[in-house]
């Protein structure tokens, strides 16, 4: 594809989901020509930034979208998918379909040397007490994990059959809301640790646990590397860069901080923000956790020049601001 000195066509399908939104927004800013494809499963219209163009109801889906309406696009953000680790432990069936079959149905009707950024994630890697390198072993101990290693598995066979060029970013925790606080994190129901940690701060929440205080770790809860999203998104601008200056067809990138932080720890830095204590209980391990996750950004630093711009005090203030303006989230 001959993409040099043209403006990009981007399709970002799940781009009504939350770091899907943010992408988008970051492309539109960068001079990207941008449309959405969302079956709001769990996305949101009031999340899709003006000037993209939106495709849903009969097209809407991966599973549902034509090969004529593709042929459009250059490049194919993949952020569509389900997400919660606890549910994959049920429904193993719901994840396999949704994260695996349903992007090989779409990879079937892709043109051919497409480009394509994928949204997987650190659940792939087995966890270790030590910052994760994209080398490192791949034993998820979730379904959830498990569908993200099988949906990198499947676009590495369709790079060769269909001369894809791919990159799969492996996300660590994204957390975060826009600097002005107008746009953020809105799951349904909420199982990410900072946004419940807000909107447990605001009453909306009744009560907050963290998941275990017995886990191999420096105070016994578990370590995380939060990514704000902000950088997440511009992660993604600079995937493209890559992808068009590339001869490699297919590799893979950690996006964290490459900072861990136990939950413990983020607690005491929210409590600073709101100048209060908060009453948080201890509770049994959810099935399918991971005591420790933390990046190693040695890769994208050096091949793509990304770095974090934004820290865990950030992160904490803009995701607070984002649900004390918007508390109901995008359903006000
Ligand atoms: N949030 C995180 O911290 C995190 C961490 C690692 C990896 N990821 C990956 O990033 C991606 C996006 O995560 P998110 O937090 O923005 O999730 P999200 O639920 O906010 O967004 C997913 C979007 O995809 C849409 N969607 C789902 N299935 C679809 C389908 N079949 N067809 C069309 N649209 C569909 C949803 O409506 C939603 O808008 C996921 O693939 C997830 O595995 C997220």
């Amino acid at each position: 594809m001959n993409v040099k000195n043209k403006k990009l066509r981007a399709l970002c399908v799940g781009g009504a989901g939350y770091i899907g939104s943010f992408t988008a927004r970051e492309l539109l800013n960068k001079g990207f020509q941008v449309a959405i494809l969302d079956n709001l499963s769990t996305g949101h219209r009031g999340a899709i930034p003006n000037g993209c163009d939106f495709i849903w109801g009969d097209y809407g889906d991966l599973t549902s979208v034509t090969s004529d309406l593709l042929s459009g696009f250059d490049v194919f953000f993949l952020f569509a998918g389900k997400i919660n680790v606890e549910e994959s432990m049920k429904n193993p069936w719901l994840y396999w379909n949704e994260n695996v079959f349903k992007l090989i149905n779409f990879l079937e009707i892709l043109p051919q040397k497409a480009f394509i950024v994928y949204s997987s994630s650190a659940a792939v890697y087995e966890p270790q007490n030590f910052p994760l390198n994209e080398e490192c072993d791949k034993k998820p101990v979730n379904v959830y994990g498990v569908t993200k290693l099988a949906a990198e598995d499947v676009l590495l066979r369709y790079c060769e059959l269909k001369e894809l060029r791919v990159v799969c970013l492996r996300y660590f925790n994204a957390a975060g809301a826009d600097l002005e606080g107008t746009h953020g994190e809105d799951h349904h129901p909420e199982t990410h640790f900072i946004p419940s940690l807000c909107l447990y701060a605001l009453g909306i929440l009744k009560d907050f646990s963290i998941y275990g205080d017995n886990w191999p770790t420096k105070d016994g809860t578990c370590v995380r590397d939060f990514i704000h999203v902000l950088d997440l998104a511009d992660a993604h601008v600079k995937a493209v860069d890559y992808l068009v200056g590339t001869d490699n067809n297919f590799s893979c990138f950690n996006v964290g901080s490459g900072c861990g932080y136990s939950l413990l720890e983020i607690l005491k830095c929210f409590q600073k923000i709101l100048n209060r204590e908060l009453n948080i209980s201890i509770s049994n391990p959810r099935d399918g956790d991971m005591p420790y996750l933390v990046a190693d950004i040695s890769k994208i630093k050096s091949v793509m020049g990304w770095q974090p711009r934004f820290g865990i005090d950030t992160i904490l203030e803009t995701a607070f601001s984002w649900h004390k303006k918007f508390p109901n989230g995008y359903r006000c």
